[in-house]
């Protein structure tokens, strides 16, 4: 049924505690994300969003940990478990993907291989049926010759093949949420779009709902249905990727789209027009306001004084902005440089 929630993220956190002072990471992340939905989460590096990613599988490596109301992954709370219990979720109702394959693939198994141990680590099925299924998954996500590239190692295969790979083993059992982490990012462009089209046209098949962190709004555009923005572990804002495209909010996303390269006059070549000015603030010395005041261009001294709560916008939609009402009637400058 469209629209039916299958995951809900009610104020996750991520911390570290390697010194006398914890450091948060991720700080009270709200999500929802209903069943064929694509959530993209975009920002700057460092912002937090493969943390966030790694949190709803309860991949926080230590001393890391995770805190929060709830992670609701159909229903159930999955926030806290551990072990063998979030292992059964993990690769079942809600699988990843990375931005480097080989990363997560194992060298010293072939990828047919890996994807009949994720069939059978969830599911009771005959090796037999397993290997058949793996087959019918190599050839869903168009892997040519898929029985002869069963016995591939995946070295054997190309950037793009070892994707397509790791999207068979993630959807191995139709997973309620996928998690894609960069998925396109180290691979050429051609490739980059075909694979977003498998996992597209393969959300569309299977209803799965898919988290999709990018640092590229074109992708955005394309892709995803609504969009989180993340500064420095906080969520600034979200909204329809039409809404947040046509009139971002936050002054931290007309930056960002502001800044996004552009496809300039000679074929393939980018430009950057525009950066957004400073840095993002270190974790041992986050702002006590708003963490973007430092490179706002439209700050008061309200600003800095305490975090912005997120105020509802139109659609179910939120920014975390004290000047809301200023970005709301101005049109975000065509040069944003211009606004500093
Ligand atoms: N093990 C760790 N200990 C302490 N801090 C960490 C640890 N892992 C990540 N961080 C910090 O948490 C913050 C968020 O990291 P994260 O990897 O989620 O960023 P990101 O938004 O995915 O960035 P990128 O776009 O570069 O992938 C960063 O400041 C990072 O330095
Ligand atoms: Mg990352």
């Amino acid at each position: 049924m469209p629209g039916q929630t299958v995951l809900s993220v009610e104020g996750l956190s991520v911390k570290f505690s390697h010194s006398d002072r914890p450091l948060t990471a991720v700080s009270e992340i709200d999500f929802e994300l209903a069943r064929g939905e694509t959530l993209a989460i975009v920002g700057e590096s460092g912002c937090g969003k493969s943390l966030t990613a790694l949190a709803l599988l309860g991949l926080i490596p230590t001393p890391g940990r995770i805190e929060g109301r709830a992670i609701r992954l159909e229903g159930r709370d999955i926030l806290g478990l551990q072990g063998e219990a979030m292992r059964r979720l993990r690769g079942n109702r809600i699988a990843m993907i990375f931005q480097e394959p080989m990363t997560a693939l194992n060298p010293v198994l072939t990828i047919g291989e890996q994807i009949v141990e994720a069939i059978r680590e969830h599911e009771d099925v005959s090796s037999v049926d397993a290997r058949k299924r793996a087959i019918g998954l190599l050839d869903r996500v168009r892997i040519p010759d898929p029985r002869r590239r069963f016995d591939d190692y995946p070295h054997r295969l190309s950037g793009g093949m070892r994707q397509r790979a790791m999207i068979a083993i993630a959807l191995a059992c139709s997973p309620a949420v996928l998690v894609a982490d960069e998925p396109t990012t180290a691979l050429d462009v051609t490739i980059q779009a075909q694979i977003l089209e498998l996992i597209d046209e393969l959300k569309r098949e299977t209803g799965t709902a898919v988290v999709l962190i990018t640092h590229d709004l074109g992708v955005v555009a394309g892709y995803a249905d609504r969009v989180l923005v993340m500064y420095a572990g906080r969520k600034v804002e979200e909204r329809t990727t039409h809404d947040l495209l046509e009139a971002p909010l936050h002054p931290y996303t007309r930056g960002l789209i502001a800044a996004r390269p552009r496809i300039g006059t000679r074929a393939g070549f980018r430009e950057r027009l525009t950066e957004i000015p400073g840095i993002v603030p270190s974790l041992r010395d986050m702002p006590a306001g708003c963490r973007f005041a430092p490179r706002c261009p439209i700050a008061t001294e309200a600003c800095r004084l305490a975090p912005p709560p997120l105020i509802p916008v139109g659609a179910g939609g939120s920014v975390a902005c004290l000047r809301i009402e200023d970005s709301r009637v101005s049109k975000p400058p065509a040069d944003y440089s211009s606004a500093y």
